[in-house]
């Protein structure tokens, strides 16, 4: 997503899509040369194989005489009820821009979803809502679903961290609750992604939500909550450099990041390497003490996740397994967002 007073950038989402998966191919057949790279099997274990397509938003204003969507979460709830959400831009496919938050429903796995809901509006402003994280607490059933108003500075000057949750497995969502209150108004733009709850110890059953901020201001941040997502404050924060300044090539700027519970109770947050520092490649944030703190210590590179500078999803099984998806090209760097 893009962020702040900066140049703006053209981007042409079908395109990339396109590319993205050309480039997959041509990875495979390349993969046998990288030195120390990956091992053909590893692909074996992983054959995408599409077995069911379900399209559950089309672009074009046919569904609710929206231009565009954008922005896709998924999430199953704590009783296993599937959400899906996106942002539903109303007039044109810019970030900025009036929207809805869209929000479809499947309680048999994804075979049939609910008709769209449009769970949150935010009018007719310059610049409106953006996703997202959302996140479900085990404990009492409860769904939360963060997103921004104001996060580019387009039109508005003060940026907001908005919440709303759902008592009841999606159905019906509460009113939005300016979190900025709480928290302030620095702008805070959540995931893309999911939230998690701490399954192991330090700090079980804590929520955690990361994000990060505008470009010139950025870096990662995790909001955390401790009771059972009644009320939330920052943990740890980790900036750029230099911080507050338009960035360079390879200077350090954590961007969008998505975090997730290793089994040792280890929180890794991998994160979009904007400006391309120390590798093209993701960069990989870790906290032992549940993001309380984020440490430069612990930051590190991950190489074979190679990063073209967009968003990616990285998701744990409860055994352990880590599943990450982007759409990684080493020679088309910079081009696909
Ligand atoms: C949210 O609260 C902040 C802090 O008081 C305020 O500046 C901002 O205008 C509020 N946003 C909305 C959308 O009400």
């Amino acid at each position: 997503m893009e962020k702040g007073p900066a140049p703006r950038k053209t981007r042409s989402p079908g395109s990339c899509r396109i590319r993205g998966l050309w480039v997959s191919l041509v990875s495979l057949l390349l993969l046998p040369q990288l030195e120390g790279a990956w091992v053909p099997s590893d692909f074996n274990l992983v054959q995408p194989l599409v077995t069911l397509e379900q399209l559950l938003w089309m672009s074009g204003k046919q569904i609710g005489n929206v231009d565009t969507f954008r922005i896709p979460l998924i999430s199953a709830t704590p009783r296993g009820t599937l959400l899906a959400f996106a942002e539903a831009r109303k007039k044109t496919s810019s970030d900025e821009g009036a929207k809805f938050i869209a929000m479809r429903r499947s309680t048999d796995g994804g075979a049939t979803w609910s008709p769209t809901s449009f769970i949150v509006d935010d009018g007719d402003v310059p610049d409106g809502l953006n996703l997202g994280a959302v996140v479900g607490d085990v404990e009492t059933g409860t769904m939360f679903l963060f997103y921004s108003l104001c996060a580019h500075y387009y039109g508005c000057s003060v940026a907001s961290t908005m919440l709303v949750w759902s008592k009841d497995d999606g159905i019906t969502w509460s009113p939005p609750r300016n979190l900025s209150l709480d928290i302030g108004t620095e702008m805070f733009a959540p995931g893309p992604g999911s939230g998690i709850q701490k399954r192991h110890k330090p700090h079980k059953g804590r929520l955690i939500v990361c994000g990060h901020g505008t470009l010139e201001r950025d870096g990662v941040s995790c909001l955390i909550s401790d009771d059972n997502g009644a009320s939330w404050r920052y943990g740890g924060i980790i900036n750029g450099i230099p911080y507050g300044e338009l960035k360079k090539p390879n200077d350090f700027n954590p961007d969008e990041c998505q975090p997730y519970e290793l089994p040792d109770g280890s929180v890794v947050i991998n994160t979009r390497n904007q400006n391309n520092y120390h590798c093209h490649c993701r960069i990989i944030l870790r906290s032992y003490d549940a993001c309380e703190t984020l440490k430069l210590q612990d930051v590190t590179f991950d190489k074979e996740l190679i990063d073209p500078v967009v968003a990616a999803g990285a998701a744990v099984t409860s055994s352990g397994v880590i599943f990450f998806s982007n759409p990684a090209h080493p020679d088309d760097l910079l081009k696909c967002h």
